[in-house]
């Protein structure tokens, strides 16, 4: 038998034809003369109707919520049903009958995150993970329209790339190993042979905070490129973003609608960002009242009083040295600025992190001991330096960031489906 998509029906596809659907009971009402059920299929939620008398009433009647069935029916165009469409039913088939379901419409955001494994079935949950399936696809295409090349970078990890307080550490055998909290350092390896490097990878962090925008396992989108500067990078971040708010503007319409989300702000995402450095923004700050020094790093607070001032993605970029990682390429003329940048958004802030790295074999050193670090960790990534160094640059975006922006989430957790947080691990 060939089953429909709900979709197609709900398009109009198929009206007053005889098809056969699949799924689960999303809802039910019973009333004297009709039994109302809600079907959901991957593609969309379907009223289906059985009136008394019908051979398939008693099936329905004992239909539980997200039993998994198969009904036959006849497609009417009803402006009273959602999605404007029913179907009008002659035969159910109830493939696995379901036990009293525990999730029901006045359960708490918290008993939803306990559910997690059964709240993924939601229409909300449904549609958020596709976005976040589209968006992966969007950032594929960009890259493979600038050449670059997607690679696999190693979970497993000797050494720090971000500093030891967000490092998980874990027995490896009977070695000391970590989770990695970016791929970098590898993507810089890659560059050596191929240039134009990207990755979409998981990154972990030990992050004691719990906010709205802070997971301990993320999905990291990173990219890496020989012989650039930071106009390149700035350029490819903006590429990146603006391919991916454009795509999602055509290709996730329904999406953000029945989520409600705002996608016209998508729209106002085109390349060039405004740019402004850390010295200015540290004015702003000042001038809006707010009590920050020179040479703190930026907070919460402060990336989204900047970000409210844009209404729209940003660069800030020029950083102090000393509150960035030891990496980082710093200004010739002015060794206590690194050429760093992130991209901030409204509501959230950072989204982005990147610069230029630091190419000079001995200045690396130097920081690298300047930071406490130990040199023979970073022997392979001095040898980067010794053979054949180049100018280049790379950045990371946080995947679930960008979605919790995107589709104005109010805790990232939703952008994720499993999210692991400093209580939650579970299912
Ligand atoms: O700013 P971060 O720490 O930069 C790096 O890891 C660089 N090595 C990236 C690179 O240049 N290849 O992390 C980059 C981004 C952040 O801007 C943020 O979007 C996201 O990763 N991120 C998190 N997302 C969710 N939960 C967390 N705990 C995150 N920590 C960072
Ligand atoms: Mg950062």
């Amino acid at each position: 038998m060939r089953f429909t998509p709900i979709r197609e029906i709900l398009l109009g596809k198929h009206e007053n034809e005889k098809v056969a659907i699949r799924g689960w009971v999303y809802r039910k009402r019973e009333g004297k003369e009709t039994i109302f059920i809600l079907v959901r299929d991957s593609t969309g939620v379907i009223q289906c109707t059985v009136k008394a008398g019908s051979s398939a009433w008693a099936e329905a009647e004992r239909l539980t919520i997200e039993s998994s069935l198969t009904l036959e029916g006849t497609v009417k165009q009803d402006k009273r049903a959602v999605g404007g469409y029913e179907l009008s039913v002659d035969a159910i088939s109830v493939v696995g009958l379901a036990e009293l379901f525990p999730i029901s419409k006045d359960k708490s955001e918290e008993f939803l995150r306990d559910v997690r494994h059964l709240w993924l079935r939601s229409r909300r949950m449904n549609l958020i993970m596709r976005v976040r399936g589209k968006v992966q696809k969007f950032t594929d295409e960009f890259f493979e329209s600038q050449d670059f090349v997607e690679v696999s970078p190693p979970m497993f990890i000797t050494s720090a790339c971000e500093g030891g307080s967000t490092l998980f550490g874990l027995k490896y055998f009977d070695q000391n190993m970590y989770l990695t909290q970016s791929a970098q350092l590898y993507l810089e390896i890659l560059i050596y042979s191929l240039e134009k490097v990207y990755c979409v990878a998981p990154s972990f962090r030990a992050e004691k905070s719990r906010t709205i925008r802070h997971l301990t396992e993320y999905w990291h989108i990173e990219a890496e490129q020989a012989f650039a500067d930071m106009e390149d990078l700035m350029r490819l971040e903006e590429g990146l973003l603006t391919h991916i708010c454009q795509r999602a503007s055509e290709q996730c319409k329904e999406e953000f609608a029945e989520l409600k989300a705002d996608i016209s702000k998508l729209a106002l995402v085109k390349p060039p960002f405004p740019k402004i450095t850390y010295t200015e923004g540290i004015e702003k700050l000042k001038a809006k009242g707010l009590n920050v020094m020179w040479g703190e790093d930026l907070g919460y607070e402060h990336e989204k009083a900047l970000a409210e001032e844009f209404g729209k993605p940003f660069f800030i970029y020029d950083y102090p040295k000393q509150i960035k990682a030891f990496y980082c390429k710093t200004h010739r003329d002015r060794p206590d600025i690194a050429m760093s940048t992130d991209i901030l958004v409204p509501r959230i802030g950072e989204i982005s992190t990147g610069g230029a790295r630091e190419d000079d074999k001995e200045i690396l050193v130097a920081r690298i001991k300047e930071m406490g670090l130990k040199i023979e960790d970073y022997d392979w990534y001095l040898d980067l330096r010794r053979y054949g160094t180049i100018p280049h640059v790379g950045f990371g975006m946080g995947l679930e960031r960008l979605l919790t922006w995107m589709l104005d989430l109010e805790n990232i957790i939703d952008a994720i489906p499993f999210p692991r947080t400093t209580r939650r691990f579970y299912p």
